[in-house]
């Protein structure tokens, strides 16, 4: 019995202290921080063998935490941010954007280093060079073949296989990249989450309400589908399940539903506009007061509602057949 106290203490300790790196970077969208915070929980399971590939990996900012990485408390994501004007209603990705001065402020390096880093946005790949935690980072689409050797690595993850329109293609490419006893690691989106949110409600609220709150964001995920699609895609691409780890609830989903999504590009002019004392007691206070208030929420099971429902994302380890 002890030994039982001891470790559930001891790993609700350290998803806390997950919480706070991921608060650290994410406190303006805290919505965001928990969910990337249970990301990162689910995939402590693995160890990313090398060669080892981070597929559509952004600013690379998510696996660098998860690879036990920390940052100053100066540095967050919404420093370096741009045309915040299109955001609302354009649908503009405030992060796609850098002006050469971005430099992360490293306070724990990682614990290892990934090779390969690939996303679309230029942009994003600039601000993950910063982190000197890829070996090489790499522009690709992931409606395209992989400009990589069949059998190149050993770990492939991706958080992102949800927004790639050709998922056929996708699916065979990450196949034919992982080596024969290598693992795919894909945390994918299951389309529970269109009705995660208050879309049955809409006589009451209007579409209008639906889309200031919605800003666009089922829509750009084409490939959006349910468990039993993906199984069926993982199969048609010679790809094997070894595991399945839901880590978000309905519950989860319906928080990060409403969230601060529609007031992040005020919320985050308002804090850049700030001197640099202020920004700091300000977000260091917001910190500890959401680290309180996420704290029930921080772990894969919570969940208000009665009765069961599909999680809301799930984490497939997958191997080739
Ligand atoms: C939600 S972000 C996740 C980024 C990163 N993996 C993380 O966890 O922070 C989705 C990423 O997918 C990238 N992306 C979207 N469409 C893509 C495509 N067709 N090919 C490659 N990357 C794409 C975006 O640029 C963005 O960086």
């Amino acid at each position: 019995m002890p030994d039982i106290l001891t470790t559930t203490a001891s790993a609700t300790a350290e998803a806390s202290s997950r919480l706070r790196r991921f608060l650290n970077c994410y406190w303006l969208r805290p919505e965001n921080a928990f969910w990337m915070s249970l990301r990162s929980q689910a995939l402590d399971a693995f160890e990313f063998d090398g060669p080892a590939i981070d597929i559509s990996c952004g600013d690379g900012v998510f696996s660098f935490l998860h690879a036990g990485g920390d940052f100053d408390c100066e540095f967050d994501v919404f420093h370096e941010v741009g045309h915040l004007d299109r955001v609302r209603d354009a649908f503009a990705d405030m992060f796609d954007h850098t002006t050469g001065i971005y430099s992360p402020q490293v306070t724990t390096p990682p614990n290892w280093r990934m090779d390969i880093g690939t996303d679309i946005k230029p942009n994003m790949l600039l601000k993950a060079c910063t982190l000197d935690f890829y070996e090489s980072l790499v522009e690709h689409d992931n409606n395209q073949v992989m400009p990589f050797e069949n059998d190149s690595f050993t770990t492939v993850h991706c958080n992102s296989a949800y927004w790639v329109a050709n998922h056929e293609r996708f699916m065979s490419e990450v196949a034919r990249i992982t080596r024969s006893g290598g693992r795919v690691l894909l945390s994918v989106k299951l389309d529970s989450m269109r009705n995660y949110n208050l879309s049955a409600h809409k006589a009451k609220l209007s579409q209008r309400w639906l889309d200031i709150i919605g800003r666009g964001r089922i829509e750009s995920w084409p490939s959006l589908c349910d468990d039993e699609t993906w199984k069926q895609r993982f199969k048609s691409a010679g790809l094997e399940i070894v595991s399945r780890t839901p880590f978000i609830t309905r519950t989860h989903a319906h928080i990060w539903d409403i969230g601060l999504r529609p007031i992040a590009p005020l919320l985050v002019r308002m804090a850049n506009n700030l001197s640099a004392d202020t920004r700091r007691e300000i977000k260091s206070d917001w910190i500890e007061l959401l680290d309180e208030l996420l704290a029930p929420l921080n772990q894969p099971s919570f969940d208000l509602f009665a009765g069961e429902s599909d999680p809301a994302e799930v984490l497939y380890e997958l191997t080739p057949a």
